[in-house]
C-alpha cells in the first residue's frame, strides 16, 4: 500500500481499536499490531508514525509486554498510558509503582504554552492507570500534570516523541481529538488524504495485480452490505471477470432478492448468476423445527447449490470474501486468511480450491458503507442492517414453509416501512418481524380466529454482543399492530419483544 500509515501497537488496552478508529476519522490510515510482533512489523514497514496503546499490566512486572525501542528510531511516536510509561522506562526515565489504580476524570494543568496538550478547549481528561512516570528521560519536558499525576504528559520535540498518561481517544477526554490531531498533523506532518476514493483506487489496482489479466473471481453476494460492496469493488476492478453468484433462497426480506438482481444485473453490468433455489431450500427445511437443524440444512443447501452449478463456476481462480477489519483483529493476526464459519455463503464444497481475496479486510463497517456509497450502490443497500446468513429460516419459528415466510415478509415490511415513515428507524441496530410457532384465539368481524402471532423486535446495540430493546412509542406500535393484523392473513396478534441481550439473543433462533 502506498498511503501514509500509523501503526498502533496493542499492549492489550481496552481502547486500542478506538485509537485506530480515531486516526482514520482524520483521514489517516491506521492499523493495529500486536506488541509481540510489533518490532518486526515496524522494522519491515517503516510507518509514518507509531502510537503505543494502553494496557492492563504494569511495565515494572516481570515479562510485561515490551518493545525494542531501537526500531522506533526516526519514527514519530506517541505513547498513551501504558505506552507512555514504557516509553519513559525504555528511554532512561523512571516509573513508580502505584498502591492503587486511578480511574476517572481528572483536570489537566498545562505547564507550557506550545505543547501537544497546551490550550485544550477543556482540561477534563480520562485516566485509567496504576503506575505513573516519576522521572522523564533526558531530552524530555514535562508538559502537563493533573491533581494526582505529576507527569500527565511529556515530550521531546526534537525526537518527535510524545507521551500522555490520559486517554485522548475516549470521549470522556473532552478535547482529546485535538491532542491526536496535533500529533498527526503538526508533530508528524501527515497529509490526511486517506479517503474512500483513495481506498477504491488502491484496491482496484491491488485486485488487478493479484488476479492478473485473465483470472476470474467468484464473488458470492448475499444482499448484505459487505458482500454487495465487495462485489461492486470487484466489478470496478475486473468487470465481468468478477463472477457474482447470488443464491436466491427465498429467505430474504420482501423485495431484497429483486434488488440484488437488479443492482448487479443491470447497473453494475457485472457477470451476475442468479440461482433461484426456493424449492431446494424449502425442500431442505421441510418438516424441520429445531433451530440448529434448520441452520445446518440451510448451510448444507448452499454447498449443494455450488456443487450443482460446478460447471458454470469451474473457471474461477479466486474467491472474494467480505472479511472486515474487526474479524481480522479478532482472529489475532493481520495476515490470517481463514474462512469464518459464520460467513453468509455457508461454506463451499471441498473441491473448490480457490485462493482467497479479501478486499475489505482493512475496513470497519462504517468505512465499508462509505466505500459502497462512493461506488454508487443504492442507499438502502449500503444502509442495510445485519441479517443472519440463514435468513428468515431463523425468524420463522417452527417449520419454514413458503406461506409462513410470506406472512413474515409482509409483517416485516409493514413494521419497517412504518418505522421509516415516522423517522423512528434512526439509531436502530436491527428491527424485524418474526413468526411464532403457536396459535391463539381472536375475533375478527363476527368470526372466531385461531391463528399465529407475530413478534416485533427492534434493538439498539454497539456490536451485537449486547443489545437493548428500543423504546418505541406506544401509539406507533398500536398502529403497526393494527396494520399487520388487518393486512397479513393468518396473523391475529402482535407482540413487541422487550428482552435485552443477554439474557435473550437478537435473533429468536
Ligand atoms: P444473536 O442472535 O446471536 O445475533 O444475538 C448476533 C448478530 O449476529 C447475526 N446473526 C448472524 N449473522 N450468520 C450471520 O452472518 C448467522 O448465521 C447469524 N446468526 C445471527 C444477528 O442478526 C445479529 O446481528
Amino acid at each position: 500500500m502506498t498511503h501514509q500509515t500509523v501503526l498502533v501497537v496493542d499492549f492489550g488496552g481496552q481502547y486500542t481499536q478506538l485509537i485506530v478508529r480515531r486516526i482514520r476519522e482524520f483521514g489517516v490510515y491506521s492499523e493495529m499490531v500486536p506488541w509481540t510482533k510489533a518490532a518486526e512489523i515496524i522494522g519491515a514497514r517503516q510507518p509514518d508514525a507509531v502510537i503505543l496503546s494502553g494496557g492492563p499490566r504494569s511495565v515494572l512486572e516481570e515479562n510485561a509486554p515490551d518493545l525494542d525501542f531501537s526500531v522506533l528510531a526516526g519514527i514519530p511516536t506517541l505513547g498513551i498510558c501504558y505506552g507512555q510509561q514504557l516509553m519513559a522506562l525504555r528511554l532512561g526515565g523512571q516509573v513508580e509503582k502505584a498502591d492503587h489504580r486511578e480511574y476517572g476524570a481528572r483536570h489537566l494543568q498545562s505547564l507550557t504554552s506550545d505543547a501537544l496538550v497546551s490550550g485544550l478547549s477543556s482540561n477534563e481528561v480520562w485516566m485509567s492507570h496504576g503506575d505513573q512516570v516519576l522521572h522523564v528521560p533526558d531530552g524530555f519536558t514535562v508538559t502537563a500534570s493533573t491533581e494526582s499525576c505529576a507527569v500527565a504528559a511529556f515530550e521531546n520535540v526534537a525526537a518527535k516523541q510524545y507521551g500522555v498518561q490520559f486517554h485522548p481517544e475516549v470521549t470522556h477526554t473532552k478535547d482529546g481529538k485535538t491532542v491526536l490531531r496535533r500529533f498527526l498533523f503538526e508533530a508528524v506532518g501527515l497529509a490526511g488524504d486517506w479517503t474512500s476514493d483513495n481506498f477504491i483506487d488502491e484496491q482496484v489496482a491491488a485486485i488487478r495485480e493479484t488476479v492478473g489479466p485473465t483470472g476470474k473471481v467468484l464473488c458470492a453476494v448475499s444482499g448484505g452490505v459487505d458482500s454487495s460492496v465487495m462485489a461492486a469493488l470487484l466489478i470496478r476492478a475486473i468487470g465481468d471477470r468478477a463472477v457474482c453468484v447470488f443464491i436466491d433462497h427465498g429467505l430474504l426480506r420482501k423485495g431484497e432478492a429483486e434488488q440484488v438482481s437488479e443492482t448487479f444485473g443491470n447497473e453494475f453490468a457485472g457477470n451476475l448468476k442468479v440461482f433461484r433455489e426456493h424449492d431446494r431450500f424449502f425442500g431442505a427445511l421441510k418438516g424441520l423445527t429445531d433451530p440448529e437443524a434448520k441452520r445446518k440444512a440451510v448451510g448444507h443447501a448452499f454447498i449443494q447449490v455450488f456443487e450443482d452449478h460446478a460447471a458454470e463456476l469451474q473457471g474461477c481462480d479466486f474467491l472474494a470474501q467480505g472479511t472486515l477489519y474487526p474479524d481480522v483483529i479478532e482472529s489475532g493476526s493481520a495476515t490470517s486468511a481463514k474462512i469464518k464459519s459464520h460467513h453468509n455463503v455457508g461454506g463451499l464444497p471441498d473441491w473448490m480450491q480457490l485462493k482467497l481475496i479479501e478486499p475489505l479486510r482493512w475496513l470497519f463497517k462504517d468505512e465499508v458503507r462509505n466505500v459502497g456509497r462512493r461506488l454508487g450502490l443504492p442507499e438502502d443497500m449500503v444502509d442495510r442492517e445485519p441479517f443472519p446468513g440463514p435468513g428468515l429460516a431463523v425468524r420463522v419459528l417452527g417449520e419454514v414453509t413458503p406461506e409462513r415466510v410470506a406472512m413474515t415478509q409482509e409483517a416485516d415490511y409493514i413494521f419497517r416501512s412504518e418505522l421509516k415513515a415516522r423517522g423512528l428507524n434512526k439509531g436502530i441496530w436491527q428491527s424485524y418481524a418474526a413468526l411464532l410457532d403457536v396459535r391463539s384465539v381472536g375475533v375478527m368481524g363476527d368470526e372466531r380466529t385461531y391463528e399465529q402471532p407475530i413478534v416485533l423486535r427492534a434493538v439498539e446495540s454497539e456490536d451485537a454482543m449486547t443489545a437493548r430493546a428500543v423504546n418505541l412509542p406506544f401509539d406507533a406500535l398500536e398502529v403497526i399492530c393494527s396494520l399487520i393484523v388487518n393486512q397479513v392473513k393468518g396473523v391475529n396478534r402482535v407482540f413487541y419483544d422487550l428482552t435485552s441481550k443477554p439474557p435473550a439473543t437478537i435473533e429468536l433462533e
